[in-house]
C-alpha cells in the first residue's frame, strides 16, 4: 500500500506519514535497491504492538524471578515444568511452549551438557554443580515474549562458572551492535568473537529468532555470522540474542528418543542465555531478559 505524504501513517501513531515513517521508508527502499536485506514492513511493530509484547515479557520475566527463588539441588525439572505453568497462568499468560509442534511441556529445562531444548522431567533432579538453562516462553493477549537464564546449583566448578559468566558477556557483546541501520551479521560476529577469544565455540545450527505475533518470525539469527552482513536493523524490528556456547567443540545432536533435546557431541558442558531486543530510533531497548 503506497501512503500519500498527509495521509495517517500505518504504524498507528495517528499522525500524518510524512511526520512519522515517511523517511524511514525512503531510506529502506533505498537500501533495498543497493540489494541489502531489507525487513519487511510487517516485522517492524508499532508502538501498541510493542506494548502488548512487553506485558507478554512482564510475566515472562516474573516466571523466571519464581524459578530464580525456588531452583536447587533435589529439585527435578518436573518441578520447574509445574512451577512455570502455574506462574505463569495465574498470570493470565499461557506457556507458548506447551504443545508447540509438539513439544510436550510448558519450559524448556537444559542441563550441563544439554544445548537446548531440554523436556522437564521428573527423573531429573538438580544437584551440586550443574548447570542449568531455563527457557520461558509466553503468551499474553496474542503477543509473544521469551527469555532464558542459567543458574549454578549450589558450588559449581570455576570451569562451568566461567562458561555461563562469558555466555552471558557474549549476550552483552551482541546487545551493543544493535542499532539502527546496522547489520544482524554485527551481533553474531561479536558473540562469537567473545566466545572464541575465551576458548569456547559458538552452536552453528540453532540461533535466535525475530518474535512478537508469533513465537518465531524472520529474522533467523545465526551467532557466527559475519560483520556487515545479514538483515539490516531497522527500528522496530525485534529479536532474541541467544547464542549457545560450548566448552568443547561447536558440534550437537538431537536426542533420537525425544526428537527435541540437543547435546553437545563431544559431552562437554553448554550454556545460554537468551533476551529480547528491540531496535530504536536512537539504539535499542531490550525487552524481555
Ligand atoms: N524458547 C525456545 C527459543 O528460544 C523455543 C523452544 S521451542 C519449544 O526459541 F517447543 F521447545 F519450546
Ligand atoms: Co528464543
Amino acid at each position: 500500500m503506497k501512503l500519500s505524504p498527509n495521509d495517517v501513517c500505518w504504524c498507528g501513531s495517528g499522525r500524518k506519514y510524512k511526520k512519522c515513517h515517511m523517511a524511514m521508508d525512503e531510506k529502506m527502499a533505498l537500501l533495498h535497491d543497493r540489494h541489502l536485506q531489507v525487513p519487511p514492513r510487517e516485522l517492524l511493530k508499532t508502538p501498541a504492538q510493542i506494548e502488548g509484547m512487553k506485558e507478554s515479557a512482564k510475566v515472562n520475566m516474573a516466571v523466571l524471578d519464581a524459578v530464580a527463588e525456588k531452583i536447587g539441588a533435589g529439585m527435578s525439572t518436573e518441578d520447574i515444568d509445574q512451577l512455570v505453568y502455574e506462574t505463569t497462568t495465574k498470570m493470565g499468560g499461557i506457556p507458548a511452549p506447551l504443545n508447540y509442534e509438539g513439544f510436550p511441556k510448558s519450559v524448556c529445562t537444559s542441563v550441563n551438557e544439554e544445548v537446548c531444548h531440554g523436556i522437564p522431567d521428573a527423573s531429573v533432579i538438580l544437584k551440586e554443580g550443574d548447570i542449568i538453562n531455563v527457557d520461558v516462553s509466553t503468551i499474553v493477549d496474542g503477543y509473544f515474549s521469551d527469555s532464558s537464564r542459567m543458574f549454578c546449583i549450589g558450588e559449581v566448578s570455576e570451569d562451568k562458572r566461567r562458561l555461563v559468566e562469558v555466555t552471558r558477556e557474549c549476550v552483552q557483546k551482541g546487545l551493543e551492535q544493535v542499532q539502527p541501520w546496522g547489520f544482524l551479521g554485527d551481533v553474531g560476529a561479536a558473540v562469537n568473537e567473545h566466545a572464541k577469544k575465551n576458548g569456547y565455540s559458538v552452536v552453528r545450527e540453532i540461533g535466535g529468532h525475530g518474535i512478537g505475533l508469533q513465537f518465531h518470525e524472520d529474522p533467523w539469527v545465526s551467532f557466527v555470522a559475519k560483520k556487515g552482513t545479514g538483515m539490516v536493523l531497522v527500528p522496530g524490528l525485534v529479536f532474541t540474542i541467544e547464542p549457545m556456547v560450548n566448552m568443547g567443540r561447536h558440534g550437537i545432536y538431537c536426542d533420537e528418543d525425544n526428537g527435541w533435546t540437543i547435546y553437545t557431541r563431544d559431552g562437554k558442558p553448554s550454556a545460554q542465555w537468551e533476551i529480547m531486543v528491540q531496535v530504536t530510533e536512537t539504539g535499542h531497548e531490550v525487552l524481555c531478559w
